[in-house]
């Protein structure tokens, strides 16, 4: 879903962008494998936007979890560094145990209480050991056009007048990965190496976003009830507050990026 939307982005503001997949460069090969394909195209800087995602399948799955976003981030880390590029690693608010009840700063402790999470933070960990020049951007809600999401989802059940349940103790910052591309552009120009959060500003829960996704869409809300999260019985704990605060950088709100999300999103799909 970003890397898809990262390429475009970046290839009109002139860079020299060489999109991988997961059937061109795994991250479960080796970093001498890793090193050898990436060698060809010299990189200055390797964006690594790709990890192994479905947090309930991360319970179910934990090796291959730890295997794609640990080792194979330490892996890529091995490689970048001797190939003497910079690495912008991609992470998530999940590496915070929601406790805070105030949003959480790049500086703040993480203390994951998921599989996903806590392979995402040991991702971190290996970045910030074995590199001295990387940036990792953690971000949150991420939604964009080139995957299903919640956004998505609450569109589709609105507009058939589905009921929408929407979780009330699940609080967090709805990212658009077009407002995301552009935190990380500046991010990784900006020369001050480590941490850093990209997330749409604002605070929102599950409920009170897809009541503002109807609204926006210009459908009724009238669909969308109130649930808990323990009413959901899903694998995975999630934080109950994830926002992040983004100190270093001007990030525009989540609205905006809901906005832009839905202009894009009508652009693609004018029927809709
Ligand atoms: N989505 C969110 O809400 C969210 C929130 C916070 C942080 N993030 C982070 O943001 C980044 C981008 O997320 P996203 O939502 O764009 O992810 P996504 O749509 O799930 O895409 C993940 C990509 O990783 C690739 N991948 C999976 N296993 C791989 C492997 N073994 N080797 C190489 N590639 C592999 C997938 O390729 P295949 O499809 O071919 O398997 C896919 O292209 C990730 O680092 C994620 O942890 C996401």
């Amino acid at each position: 879903m970003l890397g898809q939307d990262l390429v475009p982005y970046l290839r009109a503001k002139g860079y020299d962008v060489f999109p991988t997949a997961s059937d061109t460069l795994s991250l479960l090969e080796t970093a001498d494998s890793m090193q050898e394909k990436l060698e060809p195209f010299s990189p200055q800087v390797i964006i690594h936007a790709a990890a192994y995602t479905n947090v309930d399948g991360a319970e179910r799955e934990p090796e291959l979890t730890m295997a794609v976003n640990k080792d194979g981030t330490r892996n890529l880390a091995l490689a970048a560094k001797a190939l003497g590029a910079i690495l912008v690693y991609v992470s998530t608010d999940y590496v915070f145990d929601g406790l805070k009840q105030e949003p959480y700063l790049p500086t703040d402790r993480p203390n994951p209480i998921n599989m996903y999470g806590l392979s995402k933070y040991y991702g971190e960990l290996m970045v910030s050991e074995l590199m001295e020049e990387y940036y990792v951007v953690r971000t949150s809600w991420l939604y964009g056009i080139h995957r299903q999401n919640f956004v998505q989802w609450v569109l589709d059940q609105a507009r058939t007048g589905c009921e929408i349940k929407a979780v009330t103790d699940w609080v967090g910052s709805p990212t658009w990965t077009g407002n995301l591309c552009v935190a990380i552009e500046t991010i990784m120009n900006s020369g001050a190496f480590g941490i850093y959060h990209g997330a749409d500003h604002g605070a929102i829960s599950r409920y009170e976003q897809a009541k503002a996704i109807c609204r926006a869409a210009g459908l009724s809300d009238g669909h969308v009830r109130p649930i808990s999260s323990s009413d959901l019985n899903m694998a995975a704990n999630r934080p109950h507050y994830s926002v992040l605060a983004c100190p270093e950088l001007s990030v525009p709100s989540w609205e905006t990026g809901l906005q832009a999300y839905l202009a894009q999103y009508c652009q693609q799909s004018p029927a809709s």
